[in-house]
């Protein structure tokens, strides 16, 4: 898909991978509708001045049924062509320590949303016969980090919600586009510190978010449907994907109660 004067939305765009997505599409000529927790108009003449057709900013909040119920109610009155599922909460630390509200509002952001927003906009994009789902994944769906269990089960679901409706909507028009992604260094990256450090060696590698969001849009034109990394952090991707037990076994090394 090129997303020249495409109507692209994209949640959680106040920062990190979102805003530099945002921006990247801006430079494509996008007409962005971008949804976030708080109006902000600075954001919005940045994003015009980049080169967006143009901006439209809906405040809502994910974490609540009734913020995704308002959302999607108002993108079924609209055109969208692209929808970036990208909000997203991280939860870390030993099970037993994380905090179970915090659990479920991340459950609701980063799985419950990414699904309801999915369900809301597809029958507009099949009726169109095109369109493209992007759902933020992660390396954690499938490297299964101690510390990271409910956060990597999140990821997890995306991944498998995703590919089952890649093959429910083939010869629609419709595509989706998964994204594993490694380490961006944004505002979450320097949470995992704080989160996992305690009992766990932090891979420390990480991508700045605007030449990650270069790759996101590349995937797009070339309608991917998954981003994997690549490098050393993808060669230990393929291992924890092919041959789990010796990731495992690598891991613990780095893990200690
Ligand atoms: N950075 C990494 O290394 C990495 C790796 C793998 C996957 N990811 C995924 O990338 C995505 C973007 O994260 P990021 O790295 O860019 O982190 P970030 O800078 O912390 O951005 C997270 C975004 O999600 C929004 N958000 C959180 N809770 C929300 C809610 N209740 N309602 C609406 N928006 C909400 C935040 O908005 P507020 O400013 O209002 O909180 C913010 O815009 C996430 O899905 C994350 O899981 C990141």
């Amino acid at each position: 898909m090129q997303i020249k004067n495409k109507y692209v939305v994209i949640t959680g765009a106040n920062r990190g991978i979102g805003k530099a997505f945002a921006e990247a599409c801006a430079q494509q000529k996008a007409h962005l509708i971008i949804a976030i927790r708080k109006n902000d108009e600075k954001l919005a003449a940045e994003l015009k001045k980049a080169g967006a057709a143009s901006v439209e900013i809906i405040e809502s909040d994910l974490s609540t049924r009734a913020g995704v119920d308002h959302l999607v109610q108002i993108l079924q009155s609209k055109k969208v062509d692209l929808l970036f599922n990208n909000a997203g909460q991280l939860t870390g630390g030993l099970i037993e320590e994380q905090s179970i509200d915090d659990i479920y509002k991340m459950f609701q952001v980063n799985i419950n949303a990414l699904v309801q927003l999915s369900h809301g906009v597809i029958p507009q994009m099949v009726k169109q016969g095109s369109g493209k789902i992007i759902n933020h994944s992660s390396v954690s769906a499938v490297m299964h980090f101690p510390c990271a269990s409910t956060y990597a089960a999140s990821k997890a679901a995306v991944w498998a919600f995703t590919d089952c409706i890649q093959q429910e909507l083939k010869g629609t028009g419709v595509s989706t586009l998964c994204l594993f992604t490694p380490g961006i260094k944004t505002r979450m990256f320097d949470e995992i510190d704080v989160l996992y450090s305690k009992n766990m060696t932090v891979p420390q590698d990480h991508i700045p978010p605007e030449i990650y969001a270069q790759k996101i849009l590349k995937a797009v034109e070339k309608d991917l449907t998954h981003l994997e990394p690549v490098g050393t952090t993808g060669a230990v991707f393929g291992l924890a994907k092919h041959f789990p037990s010796l990731f495992n076994m690598g891991v613990q090394k780095a893990f200690k109660r």
